[in-house]
């Protein structure tokens, strides 16, 4: 029968690459927490409406991306594609509003239909932090320092460069949106297609086009910066005075715009030139008109979230663990007193594999691939004398210990190791 495939986009993630996947996350949340955020996770389906309207119907992600469909009973669910819209309809809805600020941090899988490549993913996974309540700069570049302090924390900070942008309030946002559609409509016939369907859509989407002849259009195209009314700029200004108090460099990126419609005032990126086009690892904004659209009252918020596969293809490899023990029956008549010792070694915390098959031979040579430190070894004699053979790995010590000292022994020399 022909073998099934993992469907495209798709990835197992095999012990190797989940301790990747981990090692960012345990990473993140430790870092989080030094922050003041707290873990929650959200369910991966929700009503379509969570997406749609928030994300924006002109946007990538709602119009070609989402994995929609009808449930038995005729509801619309969509699969996430991110996890701010859900972490803010679970603030909704689990009545958080009335403890405001809440720092929530969350991990897990996301999924797009997009076209897959090294890095992009149709099911891929996240880690993200948002903070809800705080109206003023400060929160902004906290959340930055808090993606930077993750990133530093993995060692990818020094081959990432944060660019920063801001797209001003809706005031500022329309004044501009009304000069860039009068300066592009003068070269409407030769913008790429995308782009001349965004023109009346998304307009500020063209700005960060990837089209080459949009790129040379867009060069001249009017700035965001000289339409910024003066609370826009104040805002900004904070963000970026907080940002070089803390030593953290960033780079002013004016077409940098996001894909996602709900961002108001901070944009920002890391990206990485070591991942070929999918270099953006870690991106965010702030967003205080999204829990309107979802039926709640305005409130500001601010987060960020970060690819988990970007990040564990940027990591160096983590050691996977290795048992401190095995444990090897040399004839049949051993097995059972093998199987409880291995028992009572995992009781007492001590890590410990027995290979239930195989000849002496190949359990030691299975002893010398995991890298254990012990081998405890029982054969007739062994089982006569209610002993065990304790070889010391390291070395090749070996010593006869009474069965009912194998613990103490093995537990007071791994913690003379540690
Ligand atoms: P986003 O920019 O769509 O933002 O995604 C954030 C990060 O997720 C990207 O920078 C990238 O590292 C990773 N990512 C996105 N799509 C894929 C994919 N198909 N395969 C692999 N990795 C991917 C958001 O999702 C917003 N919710 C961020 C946010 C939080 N804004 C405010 N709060």
């Amino acid at each position: 029968m022909e073998l099934i495939q993992p469907v495209r986009g798709t990835a197992d993630l095999l012990p190797e690459a989940k301790a990747r996947q981990n090692q960012v996350i345990e990473t993140a949340l430790s870092a989080a927490a030094r922050y003041g955020f707290q873990d929650m996770a959200t369910p991966i389906f929700e009503f379509t409406d969570v997406f749609s309207r928030p994300l924006g119907a002109s946007s990538d992600v709602v119009s070609k991306e989402t994995y929609s469909f009808e449930d038995r009973g005729g509801t619309s669910l969509t699969l996430r594609p991110e996890g701010t819209a859900s972490v803010m309809r679970a603030i909704l809805s689990g009545g958080l509003t009335q403890t405001l600020p809440q720092r929530l941090f969350y991990a897990g899988p996301m999924f797009r239909y997009e076209r897959p490549q090294k890095g992009r993913m149709r099911q891929f996974h996240q880690i993200g932090a948002e903070l809800i309540g705080p109206m003023g700069g400060l929160a902004d570049a906290e959340i930055i320092c808090l993606g930077a302090r993750i990133l530093r924390d993995l060692g990818v900070l020094d081959s990432c460069v944060l660019h920063l942008n801001t797209l001003g309030d809706d005031e500022s946002r329309a004044a501009y949106r009304e000069a860039l559609v009068s300066y592009l409509e003068g070269f409407k016939a030769d913008l790429s297609q995308d782009s001349q369907r965004r023109l009346s859509e998304n307009p500020l989407r063209i700005l960060d086009s990837k089209d080459a002849g949009d790129k040379q259009i867009v060069e001249n195209a009017p700035r965001l910066s000289e339409f910024l009314n003066e609370s826009s700029q104040a805002h900004f200004d904070t963000v970026c005075a907080a940002l070089d108090a803390a030593g953290i460099s960033w780079i002013h990126d004016p077409l940098l715009v996001r894909g996602l419609d709900y961002y108001s005032h901070t944009a920002f990126e890391f990206i990485t030139d070591s991942l070929g086009a999918q270099g953006t690892v870690l991106g965010g904004g702030r967003y205080d008109g999204l829990a309107e659209t979802l039926g709640g009252p305005r409130l500001p918020a601010v987060g960020f979230a970060a690819g988990i596969e970007r990040l564990a293809l940027l990591i160096e490899a983590p050691q996977l663990p290795t048992p401190d023990v095995i444990l090897v029956s040399a004839e049949p008549d051993a097995d059972i007193i093998c199987f409880q010792l291995a028992e009572t070694l995992r009781s007492a915390g001590i890590s410990t594999d027995m290979p239930l098959s195989g000849n002496m031979g190949k359990k030691l040579k299975r002893a010398n691939k995991l890298g254990v430190r012990f081998a405890a070894i029982i054969g007739g004699d062994e089982l006569q004398a209610k002993t065990v053979q304790l070889r010391d790995m390291r070395d090749g010590d070996q010593q006869q210990v009474p069965q009912d000292s194998l613990v103490t022994i093995i537990a007071s020399s791994l913690s003379e190791m540690s």
